[in-house]
């Protein structure tokens, strides 16, 4: 990513740079009338990363081929990508696709992830994963509760309620990846989003992708330390408030004696999801459930518990219970 790219993203996803630049922020530029000309010139332009049409390596399935082309071009014309060399996996929700990074990136393959926008609307049972989170726009920011018309649009489910409930699934991803991957965690880092796809670091070579968990057995001796590395993850995400929610061996990539965990649109809120403790639970459950068949002895029960007590906020009764609980044990 070159830097101005990098500003730009940074700008619009990382709170914290927002935060010290926005007293900086030039007023809003109003631009000119275009002519005619130059709106013809535009639209020209806006096909150079495409060659004028979709000439990928890849050739995609006629039913494919749009919601593809129309995904993928604003990672061509951000420069991001220079072609889409095999589709990965066709998955229920999202397909993902090795692309040739374009050079500026200092990249040799990127993953875009793009989601299919019917499956997407009707798969989750979104409603578990929503709660205690907000609604994120496409500029990054979460939608005002006091933005009635865009309230009412989601419940509603008018086209653009679904739109804009779409869009949050997939920014959620986007800043939990981007977030997980500043803090060290073994995540791949997300460059870039459009309506409906993710562009993130490509985990495996140029004949095939990282394969997951659930496709491997794992050489004794290297299975240990990888479970830990999977629980210090967790640990890292608990510490921003989030729980994965739907890790298994079928969400974690292996490579070169390696992990990534990856698929993050339905991250759930630690302190805001009433079913948080289920969730973190059913994660850990999974994950144990791989490793153990892989000579790990590990009790997901108390693994949870250990993690749960550790991270999640402890409420005015609890703390309470706790204390006079203390002053008992030191009588
Ligand atoms: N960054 C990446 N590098 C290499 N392969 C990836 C990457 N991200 C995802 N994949 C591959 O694409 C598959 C689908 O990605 P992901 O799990 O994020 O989407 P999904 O919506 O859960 O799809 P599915 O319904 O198949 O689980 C993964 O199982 C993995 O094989
Ligand atoms: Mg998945």
């Amino acid at each position: 990513m070159n830097s101005d790219q990098y500003d730009h993203f940074q700008q619009q996803f990382d709170p914290d740079w927002r935060h010290e630049t926005a007293r900086r922020k030039p007023g809003k530029a109003r631009s000119p009338k275009k002519s005619e000309q130059q709106i013809i010139q535009e639209l020209a332009d806006e096909t150079i990363g495409l060659e004028g049409g979709f000439n990928t390596t890849y050739t995609p399935a006629r039913y494919e081929a749009g919601f593809l082309r129309d995904s993928t071009r604003p990672f061509f014309d951000q420069e991001l990508i220079t072609d889409i060399l095999a589709q990965v996996k066709g998955g229920k929700e999202a397909s993902v696709y090795r692309c040739a990074a374009h050079e500026l990136t200092g990249k040799k393959l990127l993953a875009a992830k793009v989601y299919r926008p019917r499956q997407f609307r009707n798969l989750r049972n979104d409603k578990m994963y929503r709660e205690g989170r907000n609604i994120i726009k496409a500029d990054g920011r979460p939608a005002k509760k006091s933005d009635h018309r865009l309230m009412r649009a989601l419940n509603k489910k008018s086209n653009f309620g679904v739109q804009v409930s779409h869009t949050s699934w997939l920014m959620h991803e986007f800043q939990t990846l981007y977030q997980l991957h500043k803090a060290g965690a073994s995540v791949p880092e997300p460059l870039a989003t459009s309506d409906n796809a993710i562009l993130m670091d490509y985990v495996g070579d140029e004949r095939r992708a990282a394969p997951t968990l659930n496709e491997i057995g794992l050489a004794s001796g290297e299975a240990e330390a990888l479970f830990h590395k999977v629980i210090h993850n967790i640990t890292l995400m608990l510490e921003r408030g989030w729980i994965h929610g739907d890790l298994s061996a079928y969400n974690i990539l292996y490579w070169e004696g390696d992990i990534t965990l990856i698929d993050f649109p339905q991250v759930a809120d630690c302190a805001g999801n009433s079913q948080a403790h289920f969730i973190l639970q059913r994660d850990v459950t999974r994950v144990c459930a791989y490793f153990a068949g892989q000579g790990v002895r590990c009790d997901a029960q108390s693994i949870t518990r250990q993690l749960w007590q550790h991270y999640s906020p402890v409420d005015e009764q609890d703390r309470l219970a706790d204390w006079s609980r203390q002053e008992y044990d030191e009588e």
